[in-house]
This record gives structure tokens, sequence and C-alpha cells, in this order.
């Protein structure tokens, strides 16, 4: 193996394709075979990426030309078969060589026990050694390796045959196409492996925000996704969608002795090349098994992926062999669930909730229900389109999920009322439910445009004024602010905060002689600010920081910007006409036009920070991963934004530079799946200086 120099980083010495025989052909393919089979392991399986995407691509396209030009060379377990892709016409049904049965489960510590219980008693046996693993919450599949080479995948189907998705299923990146021959075990002819097809959550978010932009319908959950992309009857398109494989279980092998214990077997195929999840415990007695659960459960949110629980199993294979079946469930086996994520609840009425910036977003009021432990009666319906999209109504029933980070919302209608049972459908206001003013469509939004008139936004728009970014008040938090707005100090203008006294502000509550100086001597300071900050501070729609910034830079003062036309304001670099739009949608309003007047009488000064070094990337988008050597987090941040380009902390389609440090983790994998260029810390130096910019010392 060490005398294939494909394994080694490069540079490599291709000969010319049409100089090459065929025998050397062979033994060349089998090489760039082996070393990206390797390398492939090296990055998906373990990791730890042993070669330079540059090198990678260029061992590819060698194997790919080698192989058109000799195209009996192809081998079955070639990598260039991942991307390929074919259609198939629909997925044909094939036998399992072992049935895939289903797990006895429950979420009850009592049945846990009970399970304990019976195993011991059947087996004579005070203590039972268990290997407790992740319950994966993905699609089932059987994959077969033959002669150690990846042969055929089939869904569980109904537990003994199955639909085959050996296509789509090839395109998972994490999925060795042939064994790795191991020093203590011979290869088997055939081996059938169990394991769970998943969708990391990271490349879940980022999917379906790519379907939501393209106006495509997202995915409810990673589970769904999953089972869409393996069904795909073109497996090309499975290729796009970023899954990964989970293996727990043999469920056949031929030509090789199976190890004792099932913690041994994971162990195996682990050695096989196989993805085997590390997080897994062998646990002396149940209550060990229980206490993994319940530390696993706490860790949930924190997980790459979903899980729904955990799986017990008896470790030794003797007595699983002992134990047997019950119907189509092991009884050496048992599936300790955690508390769901998703219950079934109805929508007594959809309320209409009016944000800080206006966004009046609907949201079902549920007749109450637990979800994953904690009672709600709320739930997110997004948008109005989802509504429709889901045809959702009061009265219906639908299915709700919480999980730790997300807010509650209603995944589906699960509701089967005759259509005449069900009130019309639902519809979104003209006129704000709070302050009465306009609603105007933004885009999938609905928005008040009442603004600082609205009761609804009046607060936040304070809160907001205040905040760090922004004129960075202090002492201006929630709390203070709705008590100046409640005793009616500030009504509907912010301009009114420049006009607060001491002595207004002594009788409140809040106030005692040093804060109220504090407040008022805080306000008086934030006249001295940027015109970037006073025109993020407005909160205009689409307008954040980085926006503001370039808005300042180019008018320069507060009345230039509020005499542009749309016209004008599209024509600056990186204004697009949502922006244009809005802003001079704010600034059109007389109301809004007469507070900044106010405001620069009241003494605020807004200035223009020129910044001395040139946008080199103005408008870029960069994420930064892995820690570096040169730079803090915040030293790269701040020298991104000077050169005009924002760092934003996850990958999609739109980031332009991806710089990786030390252990970069999954971030650089998904740059390169979209195709993102990945930098080094020194390839980013290097760019700086090939755009005039050197670094200090
Ligand atoms: S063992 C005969 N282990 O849970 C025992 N199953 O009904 C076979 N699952 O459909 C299952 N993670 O797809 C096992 N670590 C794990 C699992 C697991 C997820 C799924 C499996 C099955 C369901 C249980």
């Amino acid at each position: 193996m060490s005398d294939n120099h494909y394994l080694h980083a490069g540079p490599y010495d291709f000969a010319p394709t049409a100089e090459v025989g065929e025998d050397s052909a062979r033994n060349e393919v089998d090489l760039l075979v082996e070393a990206i089979r390797h390398h492939d392991r090296q990055y998906y399986v373990l990791d730890a990426p042993s070669i330079s995407d540059g090198g990678y691509d260029r061992l590819f396209a060698r194997l790919r030309e080698l192989e058109r030009a000799f195209p009996e060379l192809r081998r079955d377990d070639s990598p260039t078969g991942r991307v390929a892709g074919g259609l198939l016409e629909s997925l044909p049904e094939v036998q399992h060589l072992a049935p895939m049965l289903s797990l006895d489960s429950s979420g009850d510590n009592d049945r846990v026990l009970e399970f304990d219980d019976r195993a011991r008693r059947a087996l004579g046996l005070d203590e039972l050694i268990y290997v407790a693993e992740p319950k994966f919450d993905g699609i089932s599949i059987e994959i077969v390796f033959e002669d150690g080479v990846y042969a055929r995948a089939a869904t569980r189907g109904d537990g003994y045959a199955g639909e085959q998705v050996t296509e789509q299923v090839r395109t998972i990146k994490s999925l060795p196409l042939s064994l790795t021959p191991t020093v203590t075990a011979t290869l088997p002819a055939v081996l059938a492996v169990r394991g769970e097809i998943l969708m990391p959550l990271e490349g879940f978010h980022a999917m379906n925000r790519g379907r939501v932009e393209r106006d495509e319908e997202p995915f409810a959950n990673p589970r769904n996704a999953t089972a869409g992309a393996i069904r795909q009857l073109d497996a090309a398109a499975a290729a796009s969608r970023p899954l990964d494989v989970f293996f727990y279980e043999v469920l056949a092998v031929e030509g090789a002795p199976l190890p004792a214990t099932h913690w041994e077997t994971m162990e195996w195929l682990r050695d096989l090349g196989l993805k085997v999840e590390r997080q897994v415990e062998r646990c002396a007695g149940i209550e060990e098994a229980i206490a993994y659960h319940d530390s696993l459960e706490a860790q949930r949110d924190d997980l790459p992926y979903e899980i729904d629980g955990v799986v017990i199993k008896v470790d030794d294979r003797q007595q699983q062999l002992e134990l047997g079946f019950r119907s189509r469930n092991p009884r050496w086996a048992f599936a300790h669930k955690f508390a769901p994520r998703e219950e079934v609840t109805r929508i007594e009425d959809i309320a209409l909730q009016v944000g800080r910036t206006g966004i009046i977003a609907p949201v079902a009021l549920l007749a109450p229900v637990e979800v994953g432990g904690v009672t709600i009666s709320r739930a997110s319906l997004h948008n109005y389109d989802q509504v429709r999209a889901k045809d959702i109504r009061p009265g219906d029933s639908v299915r709700v999920h919480r999980a730790g980070d997300v807010i509650p919302y209603v995944v589906e209608r699960v509701d089967d009322r005759p259509e005449s049972a069900r009130p019309a459908p639902f519809e979104m206001p003209t006129t704000c439910p709070v302050c009465g003013s306009n609603v105007e469509r933004d885009g999938a939004y609905f928005v008040c445009t009442g603004g600082i008139l609205c009761g609804a936004q009046v607060n936040g728009a304070i809160e907001h004024w205040a905040s760090r970014s922004a004129l960075d008040i202090e002492g201006l938090g929630g709390k203070t602010v709705r008590q100046l707005t409640e005793a009616g100090l500030v009504t509907d203008s912010v301009a009114d905060l420049y006009r607060l006294t001491k002595e207004q502000l002594l009788p409140l509550d809040l106030f005692g002689d040093l804060k109220a100086d504090k407040l008022v001597e805080a306000i008086a300071a934030s006249r001295e600010t940027s015109l970037a900050r006073l025109v993020y501070a407005f909160g205009i729609r689409h307008v954040g920081e980085h926006v503001a910034v370039v808005l300042a830079n180019e008018f320069g003062d507060m009345r230039t910007l509020m005499a542009a036309d749309e016209e004008r304001l599209i024509a600056v670099h990186e204004v697009g006409p949502r922006v244009a739009h809005n802003v001079r949608e704010f600034f059109g309003q007389e109301r809004n036009r007469v507070v900044v007047e106010q405001l620069l009488e009241l003494g605020m000064n807004p200035q223009v920070e020129r910044s001395e070094t040139p946008a080199i990337f103005a408008g870029d988008k960069f994420v930064v991963t892995g820690s570096l050597e040169r730079f803090s987090r915040k030293s790269i941040g701040e020298l991104l934004a000077d050169l005009g380009a924002r760092v934003t902390s996850s990958v999609s389609s739109k980031t332009d530079y991806v710089v990786v440090g030390e252990n970069p983790g999954s971030k650089a994998t998904k740059a390169e799946g979209l195709g993102v260029p990945v930098l080094t810390e020194d390839e980013f130096i290097a760019l700086l200086a090939e755009r005039g910019h050197t670094l200090e010392n």
C-alpha cells in the first residue's frame, strides 16, 4: 500500500493518456481507486483530511480520464460512480438477506426495567452487559457488500423486502464503496449490514434555506428530507443532498466469523471502514444504560443530527441467540425513547402578532399540549404563504413540533373534516391589528406601515435605537423603555428622548437621582455619532449595519440621503431594489422626515467616518472557521469589515470565501460541496497581498 504515491499529497506526474498502455492503465486505475478511497475515508469517516482539495480533484480527474479512455477498466467500486447517477423508471423490490425487524419501545423507565427483568430471568443471570447507543431518527437501510465491494442497498420496506436504492445510496460520501481489509480479520464474502441514513442538521437547514430562496417548499424535518433524497429516481438528485450513514447491526455474514459481542462487532465494522457512532457505551447493568439515556437526552439539542432515543442491546451474541424473538421484535434489544418532539393538537384560533419591525406574523393558538416535556399553547405558522400552502384554518387538527432551540411550529394539518365543516381559508388583514395603519406586502411578509406610531413597534424601535450597534445609549433597555412609553414621556418619536429632563424621570419607579442623571447624560452623548449608526438606528427594513455603512459612505450626510430617489439609491453598489424601495419609503413619509429634522435641531450631529482602507472585498461574504494563527476571531472580523467584507457564521451558496484554520470542521466540507473557495490562512494572506493590502508586522 505504501508504494502507492497517490496516497501522498502530490504533486503528481501523469503520463499523457494517449501514451498509456492498457496494463499500466489498469495498474494506475487500481492505485487511483485505492488512493481516493483512502482520502475519502480520511475526510468523510475520520474527519482528518489527508490531501488538499486541488490534489484530490486532480486524482479524480485523472481516474475519469483513464476510465473514459479504457471503459473496460472501470471498476464497480469506482468513486466516479458516485456522481454519475442514472435515472430509474421506478424502484425495484429486493428481498433482504435477513429480516429487518423492529424494536419494542417506550419512553417509560419502568418498561425498560421490565425488559431487563425478563431478559435476566430468561437467562438466569443477576446482571447483563448492555451496549447503549443513539437511536438515529433517519431511514433504516440494508447495505450488502460482496467480496468487500459495495453491491446494493435497500430500504426496510415491510421488513422482508424493500426498495432497491443502490445508486442513490452510492452517492453518500461517508459510505465506503469497498471495505478496508483488516490485519486481524478476513474480508467476508458477503456482508449485509443495517444502518441509518440521515441528514445532519447543519446541511438540512442550509438545504431548506436554499429551497426557501428558490421558492420551493422546505422539508418539515431531516427525516423527510432524507427519505425524499433516497427515493429519488434520479440518483444525481440524491447526490446533491448532504446525507450521512451510520451502521449498527450485522444482518448476515458469510465467509468470516462474527465477533462474540455486539461491542466488538461494532469495532470490527469500524475497522472495515464503515461509519459507526463513537458516542456509545458498554454498560454493566440496566441502571447504567438508563443513565446513558438521560445524559444523551440532555445533550440532544447539541448533537449534529436528530436522534429520538437510545437503543439498549444485550452485548453477548450467545445470550442474544438464547433470548431470540417475540413476533417481530428481538427480546435482546429495547428502544428507550426520548420525550416526543411532535404532537397532534387542535388550532383554536389564528392570532396576528406584530413584531418590532412591523412584520405581522400569523400565530396558531393551540389546545394546550405537552411536547418534549413542555406544555405549549402557541406555535408559529411562519407566514401567510405557509398557512395557505398547508391550508390551515381554525378548528383544524395539526402536528406541532418543538425542539430545544426552535420556537414551536406547526408542521402540517392532519385534519380530515369535510370542507363544509371548516371556516373560510385564512386571510391576512389589510390594516394593522394594533394601530390600524395600512399593511403592505414585502415578499413573504406582511408589514405594518405604522412604524414607530404603532404600539407594537414603539418599544422595540426605541430599544433598537439605543442598542449597542445603533446609538449605544447605556441604561435604556427594555424595562426602562417600557416605563418611558407607559408614562407618556416618549410617545411617537425618538426625538422625544432628546427632550427628556431629569425632573420628568425622577417620579418613575426605576429612577433614582443617579440613574436619572446618567440616562439624560447618555442620551445627550448619543448625539455625537456616526451617520452609519444613525441610519441603522432608524430600523428601516433590510437596512442592517453593513448597508447603513454603505449608505453613509455614499451620501455623506442625512439630508442628501433623505432626498435620494429610488433610482439614485439603486445605483449604489450593494444596494438592491428592496433596500432602495424601503429607504425611499421610509424617508418618503412626511412624519419620518419631520422626526429627522427634529433630531437635527435637537443637536444630533452625525459624522461620516471614512475608512482609510480601500474596500478591496466590497460586498464579499466571508466565513471563518477553525482556529487561526495570526488572527483572533475578533481581529479578522474587524479587518474584513474594514476591507468592505461581511463575515457571516454559516456557509451558503452566497458565501464568497471560507477561511479555514486548524480543526476546521464541517463548514469547510460544506463549502467544498457548494464550490465555495476555501482558503488556508496563508492563502488568505496571499490574497490580501495580491489585492494590495499588506499586514503590519
Ligand atoms: S437495532 C433488530 N440500533 O430504530 C434490531 N435500530 O424499530 C434492529 N434505529 O427501524 C434495530 N438507531 O431503523 C437499532 N442504533 C440503532 C438504531 C436503530 C435507529 C431504528 C431502526 C429501526 C427502528 C426501531
